[in-house]
């Protein structure tokens, strides 16, 4: 008896030891501000903008795909830019990016994409 409440002591331990692995591993995939490139300089932008943005706003930033502005004819100011891209357009229909809302973009790729976007316009 005594033999068979040491091993359920041992299994309970097991389990409890692997969820707290478990919620540390979580943890770690969620990134936060801090990860990634520190400066605006580092970021390779084209790549950012290729895997997260072409498939709406196009090569050239004028495709339009899902209602999206053309960012050729934009006038919208940086700070807005910004804005818009962390936290999504007010109509749901461009998705956040910012860490904050689990995006894939901290606040440095996210700088370096809205001056970015300036290359676009004409
Ligand atoms: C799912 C499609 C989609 C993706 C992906 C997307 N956008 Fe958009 N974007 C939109 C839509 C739709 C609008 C217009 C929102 C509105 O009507 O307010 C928009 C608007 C914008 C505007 C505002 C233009 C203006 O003058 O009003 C900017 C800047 C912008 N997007 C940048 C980006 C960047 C940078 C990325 C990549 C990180 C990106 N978008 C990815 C759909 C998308």
């Amino acid at each position: 008896m005594a033999g068979l409440a040491g091993s359920n002591f041992i299994k309970t331990t097991l389990i409890t030891l692997s969820i707290l692995v478990g919620a540390c591993n979580n943890e770690k995939d969620l990134r936060s501000n801090e990860d990634g490139p520190s400066n605006v300089e580092e970021v390779n932008v084209m790549k950012l903008y290729t895997r997260h943005c072409v498939d709406c706003h196009g090569e050239n930033g004028d495709l339009g795909l899902m209602g999206a502005k053309s960012l050729v004819t934009s006038t919208m100011p940086i700070s807005e830019r910004i804005e818009l891209i962390t936290h999504g357009s007010k109509n749901g229909k461009m998705n956040p990016f910012g860490v904050e809302h689990y995006g894939d973009l901290n606040t440095i790729e996210i700088e370096a994409l809205a001056h970015f976007l300036e290359t676009l316009r004409h």
